[in-house]
C-alpha cells in the first residue's frame, strides 16, 4: 500500500539494518526520511533522494519538526547501541541510548500523533531460553543490559499503545547477516564481532584467523548454533509489518525474525570456505561470556501474520552477499 505525500521516518537509517530498511521502503514506493546522529552510521549509506536529518532521536524539537514537515505516518526505529559485551561494561550507555532515548522518541510520536511504530527488538530479550525453537511466548529473561534495554522498550510500547492511538510491531531479530544483493549497502562498521562478517574479512586477508568461541557446547558438533537471517529478508519483513499495522490500527504485533533453522559455527565457516574457495584459518578458543549454546527461532507467527516469504534463506547466499560487500569496502567504497 503506498501512501500519498506522507513519509516513513527511519531512525538509524544510516546504519547496517536501517539502511537496508530504507532501500526496501523505497523499492516498495514509500517516501522516507532518515534521522541518524552518524555515530556509527554513514551518510553515504542513505540514498541521495532520501532526506537525512543529522541529529539525535531524543532531540524532541528536531524530531517533532521532522515528523510534521515530512508528514510522517510511521516510525521504524533502528537507532541504538548493539554490542552485547559493551552493554555489560557500560550499561548506562545502553539504558540511555536504547531505553531512555526511545522513551523520548515515543513521546514525540504521541505528541505529533504518529499512529504506527516498528521497533527493532532482539532474540537477546529471551536470555538463555528454556526451549528450542523459541516462540514469542518464551519467557523474556535477558542476561545482559543490551537485551534488558530492548525489553524495556517493548514494555513501553505495549503500555503506550493502550493509552494512546498508536499501534506497534516489535520484531525480535535473530542473527542478522549478509548485505543487499544489489550491492547498495552492507555492514560497514569497523571492528566487527559478528561471525559471518569476521569470517569474510578473514577470507579477504583483513584478519589472519577466525576464533571459534567454544567447542564444548551441547550441540551436534560442540560449537554455537544460530539462526542467521539475511538482512534484506529482515528489511522486507519491516515493510510488511508496516502494512499490517496500517491495515489493522488496533492490533499490535510481536514477531520473531528468523528462518527457524540453525547453523553451527563450523557449518558457517565451512560455507565461507566453499563460497570464497579459501580455507580460512580457524583457532579453537574459549567460550565467550554469556553465549548460549543455541538460538533458533520458531517463525510460525511471522509466517502466519504477514505475507513474508524469505527470498535469501540459503546460508551460501548470505555469505556470498556479505563477501561481495566486503570486497566493495576493500575496493575503496566511500566508507574508507
Ligand atoms: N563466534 C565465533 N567466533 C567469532 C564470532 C562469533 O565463534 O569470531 C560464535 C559465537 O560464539 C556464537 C556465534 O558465532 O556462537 C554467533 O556470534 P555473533 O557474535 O555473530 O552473534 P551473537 O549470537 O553473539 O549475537 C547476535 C547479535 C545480538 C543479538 C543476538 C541474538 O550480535 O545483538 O545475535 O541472537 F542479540
Amino acid at each position: 500500500m503506498k501512501i500519498d505525500d506522507s513519509s516513513i521516518l527511519v531512525t538509524g537509517g544510516a546504519g547496517y539494518i536501517g539502511s537496508h530498511a530504507v532501500l526496501a521502503l523505497k523499492d516498495a514506493g514509500y517516501r522516507v526520511v532518515v534521522i541518524d546522529n552518524l555515530t556509527t552510521g554513514f551518510a553515504w549509506a542513505v540514498p541521495e533522494d532520501v532526506a537525512l536529518v543529522q541529529g539525535d532521536i531524543a532531540d524532541q524539537n528536531l524530531v517533532e519538526q521532522t515528523l510534521r514537515e515530512h508528514h510522517v505516518r510511521a516510525i521504524m526505529h533502528f537507532a541504538g547501541s548493539v554490542v552485547v559485551p559493551e552493554s555489560v561494561s557500560d550499561p548506562l550507555k545502553y539504558y540511555g541510548n536504547n531505553s531512555a532515548k526511545t522513551r523520548d522518541l515515543i513521546e514525540s510520536a504521541v505528541r505529533v500523533g504518529v499512529p504506527h511504530f516498528i521497533f527493532s527488538s532482539t532474540a537477546a530479550t529471551y536470555g538463555v531460553p528454556d526451549r528450542s525453537p523459541i516462540d514469542e511466548a518464551t519467557p523474556q529473561l535477558p542476561i545482559n543490559p543490551y537485551g534488558m534495554s530492548k525489553l524495556m522498550t517493548e514494555h513501553m510500547l505495549r503500555d503506550v499503545s493502550i493509552a494512546h492511538p498508536l499501534n506497534f510491531c516489535a520484531l525480535r531479530y535473530f542473527n542478522v547477516a549478509g548485505a543487499d544483493p544489489l550491492g547498495r549497502s552492507g555492514q560497514s562498521t569497523a571492528g566487527a564481532t559478528h561471525l559471518i562478517k569476521v569470517a569474510v574479512e578473514a577470507a579477504l586477508g583483513k584478519r589472519d584467523h577466525v576464533g571459534i568461541f567454544g567447542t564444548d557446547f551441547d550441540t551436534p558438533d560442540g560449537t554455537g548454533v544460530r539462526d542467521y537471517i539475511h538482512v534484506s529478508d529482515l528489511a522486507a519483513a519491516h515493510v510488511l509489518a508496516l502494512e499490517a499495522l496500517i491495515a489493522q490500527p488496533r492490533s499490535n504485533l510481536v514477531l520473531n525474525c528468523g528462518y527457524g533453522r540453525g547453523f553451527s559455527v563450523l557449518e558457517v565457516l565451512d560455507a565461507v570456505d566453499r563460497v570464497t574457495n579459501i580455507k580460512v584459518e580457524r583457532r579453537l578458543e574459549k567460550r565467550r561470556a554469556g553465549d548460549p549454546a543455541s538460538l533458533i527461532s520458531d517463525n510460525s507467527a511471522i509466517l502466519a501474520a504477514l505475507p513474508w516469504r524469505p527470498a535469501y534463506d540459503e546460508l551460501s547466499q548470505i555469505v556470498a552477499d556479505a563477501l561481495a560487500w566486503e570486497r566493495k569496502l576493500s575496493d575503496g567504497h566511500p566508507s574508507k
